[in-house]
This record gives structure tokens, C-alpha cells and sequence, in this order.
């Protein structure tokens, strides 16, 4: 994933700025990545995502993260599958 794609596709919140919300406000538990635009407080999809990232800054300042393509193929399938749990899918 490219720095300006956006990792949290609900409330369009980049990769670059969770990266810097992680360097500069230096969270000390992954659920405060949400006060990054709200990333995470949607669908649900990224917050795995966000707590990799959380956790490999935490380790070695860096991220990994799947390319664009397939992280929106792959929520689509996530959305798919919470639909058909009945789940709700803001
Ligand atoms: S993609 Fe982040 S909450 Fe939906």
C-alpha cells in the first residue's frame, strides 16, 4: 500500500496519516488510532490493519500493509461476508 492510499476506506483516513498519527502522538494502545479521523470506528475492515501498523511501529517504525488493489477486492469480501451474517455494515 502506497503512502496516500487510504487504509481506512469508511472515513478515508491514509496510510500516511495513521503512519505520522503514530510518530508524532505516539498512542500507547492500538485503539487510540481512532482519534486518527475515526479510522476504525466504521465497518470494521482495518482495524486488524491499524493494529499491525501500531504494532510494527511500535517494533521497527515500519508497516505492512497489502497493495491498494487487493486491500479494497479484499474488504469487499469482508463487507460481503458481514452481510451475510447479517451484520451491520456502515
Ligand atoms: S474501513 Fe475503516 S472502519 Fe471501515
Amino acid at each position: 500500500m502506497k503512502p496516500d492510499d487510504e487504509l481506512c476506506l469508511c472515513f478515508h483516513v491514509t496510510m500516511r496519516k495513521v503512519q505520522n498519527f503514530c510518530r508524532i502522538e505516539k498512542p500507547r494502545r492500538a485503539s487510540q488510532l481512532s482519534e486518527c479521523g475515526g479510522a476504525g470506528t466504521g465497518c470494521g475492515w482495518c482495524r486488524p490493519f491499524l493494529q499491525r501498523i501500531f504494532e510494527n511501529q511500535q517494533q521497527t517504525g515500519e508497516s505492512e500493509i497489502p497493495d491498494s488493489e487487493a486491500y479494497h477486492r479484499d474488504r469487499a469480501a469482508y463487507l460481503e461476508e458481514r452481510k451475510k451474517r447479517g451484520d451491520k455494515t456502515d
